[in-house]
């Protein structure tokens, strides 16, 4: 049997950090947008009970430390399987470690397939459970749309869709370790918060100039200085005729909102000559 699943990338519109648990996560409120861009995977079943992963970048781990054979083990574990033998071959088109949830979409798109492979009658709860366990994206990129994502970000509120617009999404050549940008963070030092109940009023008005207005992810504020490409690219956008621009999730990856297809076209065209950079639209749950 094979399998072949999209996994989007997703994009914050807004991102807070409430405080710290005890579990030593945080506690976040995070406005998470799926987009067109996405890696596809697919698995197919293999005799035995190995489980391998292979990709197009040769440097992603291909075995249990690949996030997408994590997702595989603990959905058999969960639903009380012994594992099956996968092949889980995926084509990255997402930047890797680019604050995109990459890699957490990837281990959603695997627990999609073996929902419909092994346990069709599960409910989305339930995916998103065994998700959260893989980690604090997966419950969210399992959904996908445009989702107020709690908690450690386990806790999921569907929202009105992001009204059509063109974003410019634009990846600078460093990479963020989130843990260590977690470690950053000092909550009283905090001063400035998204607006996320303004945010979740104006995708309830379909008011995209509000929403953009709003766009906020507090990670900026305690980017250490040698990340400082990303506030250059974020003037570009701005200067390229984005309504808005902001970093996404643990950055450094930037992205700029369009109203029109052409301007949006053009700065993902001027910024391709130094960054990678790609024309995406917003898109609902599983990439539709
Ligand atoms: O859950 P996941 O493995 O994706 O998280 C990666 C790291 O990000 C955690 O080890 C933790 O340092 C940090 N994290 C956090 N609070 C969250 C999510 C992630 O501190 N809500």
């Amino acid at each position: 049997m094979i399998c072949t699943e999209p996994a989007c990338a997703k994009l914050n519109l807004a991102l807070d950090i409430l405080g710290k648990r005890p579990d030593g996560y945080h506690e976040m409120r995070m406005v998470m947008q799926s987009i067109d861009l996405a890696d596809h995977v697919t698995v197919s079943t293999c005799p035995g009970k190995e489980i391998v992963v292979t990709t197009d970048l040769p440097y992603l781990p291909k075995g249990d430390g690949n996030i997408a054979a994590k997702a595989a083990l603990w959905f058999f574990s969960s639903v009380g399987m012994e594992p099956e033998g996968l092949a889980i071959d995926i084509q990255k088109n997402v930047p890797v470690c680019a604050g995109m949830a990459g890699g957490s979409s990837d281990g959603a798109a695997v627990l999609r397939v073996l929902r419909r492979l092994y346990m069709p009658d599960m409910t989305e709860e339930q995916l998103e459970e065994i998700g959260a366990l893989v980690g604090s994206d997966v419950p969210y990129c399992v959904r996908g749309g445009t989702v107020l994502a709690e908690g450690r970000g386990e806790r999921l509120t569907d929202l009105p869709p992001l009204p059509p617009c063109w974003l410019v999404v634009c990846k600078p050549s460093c990479s963020v370790s989130t843990p260590e940008l977690f470690a950053q963070v000092r909550l009283k030092k905090l001063r400035c918060h998204p607006d996320t109940a303004g945010m979740m009023n104006a995708l309830e008005r379909q008011d995209l100039e509000g929403i953009a207005r709003r766009l906020y992810n507090v990670f900026e504020d305690v980017l250490p200085r040698r990340y400082a490409e990303v506030f250059v690219i974020k003037n570009e956008l701005l200067e390229l005729g984005a309504m808005a621009a902001s970093m996404t999730g643990s950055g450094p990856t930037v992205f700029g909102i369009f109203q029109d297809q052409e301007t949006a076209a053009q700065a993902a065209g001027a910024l391709s000559k130094q960054y990678a950079a790609y024309l995406c639209r917003p898109c609902g749950a599983a990439g539709i």
